[in-house]
């Protein structure tokens, strides 16, 4: 390996030399800086108290919002943090006040957590939510975007812009500048997008943003985000059940609301797991578009090398791909394909029919293997992964 940045990213994590890791859409492997940020304020935590840790470590903790917020183009105060994607997106959802009737449009990729959200509002409060339908090559078509628009009575888009089961990039700008026009708020879960492709939250014209740290970020498990757009504040915007972290309490029947997105926050989080967060949004910013750039050519690469495997079917559509691909595997369960990949200690995982229902019925399969490289893999473990994937299939 002669590249001198490929070899500081790996140097870097420590993960890389016992395995080979491509479930990044998953967890990816933290950097060992985003490792001892956790771990050191945990000890802290035990030598000084958990209170005192968090007193001691207040600027730290703000420089995780100036780091996030500079990773997507936005302001510090425009950051919340909350324990996961989902939990940014129900923030979000939130802060609407739907009526029976009251239309939610939405993509036939979003997530699964987010199509259950919806329907459970739909089944609570008579919401209707109505899918955009796809391009030919796969994807939202923003206009079908803007039909449904048209027709009235939309309070809210939200788009999944890069799906769990597949490959497809959503056209997240184009929806957003459709949103734009017709005055409609946007959420856009981009749980798979942040440290995968580049996010600015002006560009894409949103009004809500939810990430989480563990995937493309690098950071650590059960820490996300919600970018809150100054409109959204400035329309008074907050979550139904908004604790003392988001208002103070003024008089017996009144509270005031804080100014910034941390009205979409509880009070209790974790510190430590905020200070990896703050780590991973620095590093990924570091690494900058050379290992975006990188995450997709490896993806890219392995796709085609996947694909003429006998019994592989790839699965990836969309006019753009990111750097997730999957593969469906008539004759073998990709469960079981997964497991002995993992004891060659090679990581991947598998998406299910009810992980994305629509997707996946479309394509007339049940289960699909996910491959998620990222910057820090290289050739030659992709090409250990698909020599093992061609030896499983060809029965060990
Ligand atoms: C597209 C997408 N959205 C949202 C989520 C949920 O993220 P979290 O588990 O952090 O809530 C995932 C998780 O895999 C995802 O792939």
């Amino acid at each position: 390996m002669t590249d001198p940045l490929l070899s500081r990213w790996r140097a870097d994590t420590p993960g890389c030399t016992e395995r080979v890791h491509l479930n990044n859409a998953g967890a990816a492997l933290p950097p060992a800086v985003v490792r001892d940020a956790v771990v050191s304020h945990i000890a802290r935590e035990a030598e000084i108290g958990g209170y005192e840790a968090a007193d001691e470590s207040a600027e730290r903790i703000q420089e995780t919002y100036d780091a996030v917020a500079a990773l997507i183009g936005a302001q510090p105060r425009n950051i919340a943090v909350v324990e996961n994607a989902t939990v940014a997106v129900s923030q979000a959802l939130q802060a609407f006040d739907f009526h029976p009737g009251d239309v939610i449009v939405t993509s036939r990729a979003d997530y699964v957590s987010n199509q259950l959200m919806y329907l459970s509002l739909a089944r609570r409060l008579g919401v209707r939510v109505r899918r955009a339908v796809d391009l030919p090559e796969g994807g939202v078509d923003p206009e079908s975007i803007r039909a449904l628009l048209a027709a009235g009575s939309c309070r809210l888009v939200t788009l999944s812009w890069i799906p769990t089961n597949s490959g497809l990039v959503q056209a997240a700008a184009a929806v957003g500048a459709a949103c734009r026009a017709a005055g409609v708020p946007y959420l856009i879960d981009a749980c798979q997008a942040v440290g995968q492709v580049p996010v600015d939250v002006e560009a894409l014209g949103c009004d809500y943003l939810a990430g989480t740290a563990r995937k493309w970020m690098r950071g650590p498990r059960g820490v996300g985000f919600l970018y809150v757009s100054d409109a959204a504040l400035a329309r008074g915007d907050h979550p139904l059940f908004v604790d003392m972290q988001g208002a103070v309490w003024t008089g017996a029947d009144e509270f005031r609301l804080f100014d910034g997105a941390r009205r979409f926050e509880n009070w209790e989080f974790s510190h430590a797991l905020v200070l990896g967060l703050g780590a991973a949004a620095r590093y990924a910013a570091d690494v900058g578009a050379a290992g975006m750039v990188r995450a997709r050519a490896l993806a890219t690469r392995l796709r085609d090398r996947l694909s003429a495997i006998p019994g592989v079917l790839p699965m990836d559509r969309g006019a753009e791909r990111g750097a997730i691909v999957t593969v469906s595997t008539p004759q073998e369960d990709p469960a079981e394909l997964k497991e002995r990949l993992r004891a060659r200690r090679i990581n991947t995982s598998v998406s299910d029919r009810d992980d994305a229902v629509i997707d996946m019925d479309e394509k007339r399969v049940t289960s699909v293997l996910r491959f998620s490289p990222h910057y820090y893999n290289t050739e030659d473990e992709l090409e250990t992964a698909a020599l093992a994937l061609e030896e499983e299939l060809r029965g060990g």
